[in-house]
């Protein structure tokens, strides 16, 4: 057995900036809401006809590929999480393999996890590199919220909330097993499903004939859905109790951490999950501020800015936690 490390990190987002100023000219909202509620100031948008969650992905991809140190043909593997992909199907982890002008016809496979997506596509990637079977798998979270969004007074209790970009991380065979991700754990409720959810177009409900034949402007089955306050409440549990299952399991407590990256779905969590473990500011890394929510780009976004501004040092103990839509969540306990 071997274990896996992550070798490459990159990020990308679009230069579009949007302010929660910028927000309150297309519908009743402000500043003070947004930043009290959820510590956002601004996110990005994607300008039409630019950008698409496959070439942000491709981007950050490139980034990662480049600093880990190999040629892009030495990826084995591709696993590509959204809840925004390009098309309804294929998913874009193929695009990736032709984006990336890949030589071989390596797999590629999509991860439908949503926030939980990019802990989701790390847990996959690290299994495949642990059982010996691959070397280097890219992994990337991208999502392009920004042109499915209600951008009227009635979305937005969401719209506010969401941004684009992406992140990648390439996983690496690590000999030591001492290195790199200690474990993974995941979970789901599917009771839930609902609670945060984008209906339409769905086989289950609603196909996109039958919003065509409706035609109903009160229609919303097409727009992000979230109960708010139900989700934040077990947001808040499912991220303590994740967090701490790692940690025993490699017979570690929260007093270990030395970088908590939770995935940035509101300030207010972090801060809640900051306060229960002990931590100090500068061991848990938020950036929500500046992106917003991007659901399974967030954690690779942090992870790599965290990185790059020399937060994480080698022998560092680095936990990845996430929650969202499904109900899914998941931690990853990692030795830098
Ligand atoms: O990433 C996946 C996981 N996601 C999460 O974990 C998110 C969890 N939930 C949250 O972060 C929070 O519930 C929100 C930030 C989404 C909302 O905050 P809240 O404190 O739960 O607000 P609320 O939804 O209960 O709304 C409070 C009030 C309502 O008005 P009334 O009914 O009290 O008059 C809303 O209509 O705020 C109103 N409101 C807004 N006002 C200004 C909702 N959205 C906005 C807005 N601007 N954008």
């Amino acid at each position: 057995m071997y274990n896996s490390r992550i070798s490459g990190l990159g990020f990308y987002v679009p230069e579009n900036v949007v302010t929660n100023d910028d927000l309150s000219k297309v519908m009743d909202t402000n500043d003070e809401w947004i930043q009290e509620r959820t510590g956002i100031k601004e996110r990005r948008h994607v300008v039409k006809g630019t950008d698409t969650t496959t070439s942000m992905g491709v981007k950050a991809a490139q980034k990662a590929i480049e600093r880990a140190g190999i040629d892009k043909d030495e990826i084995d593997f591709i696993v590509f999480a959204t809840l925004s992909p390009d098309y309804y199907f294929p998913g874009p982890g193929v695009l990736v393999q032709r984006d990336l002008g890949l030589k071989r016809t390596i797999g590629a496979l999509d991860v439908r996890n949503q926030c939980s997506g990019f802990v989701y596509g790390i847990s996959v990637a690290d299994q495949y590199i642990k059982s010996g079977m691959y070397k280097n798998v890219l992994v990337i979270g991208s999502e392009l919220h920004s042109h499915g969004l209600d951008m009227t007074t009635r979305g937005r209790g969401v719209s506010v909330i969401f941004g684009d970009g992406a992140g990648a991380a390439v996983l690496t065979r690590e000999e030591d097993t001492s290195k790199g991700i200690l474990s993974t754990h995941l979970h789901s409720e599917g009771q839930h499903a609902e609670e945060l959810s984008l209906i339409a177009p769905g086989m289950g409900k609603r196909w996109v004939n039958d919003i065509i034949a409706d035609a109903d402007p009160e229609d919303t089955s097409y727009y992000p859905y979230m109960n708010g306050q139900f989700v934040f409440k077990n947001a808040v549990v499912r991220f303590s109790e994740v967090i701490m299952e790692g940690l025993q399991k490699n017979n570690l407590g929260p007093q270990d951490i030395d970088m908590l990256i939770p995935h940035q779905a509101n300030l207010r969590i972090s801060q809640f999950i900051q306060k229960k473990f002990g931590l100090k500011d500068d061991q848990v890394f938020n950036n929500i501020m500046k992106y917003g929510n991007t659901t399974a780009a967030s954690i690779p976004i942090a992870l790599t800015e965290a990185w790059e501004a020399e937060k994480i040092k080698e022998g560092d103990l680095v936990v990845l936690a996430a929650f969202g839509s499904g109900f899914t969540w998941g931690s990853v306990i990692i030795r830098w």
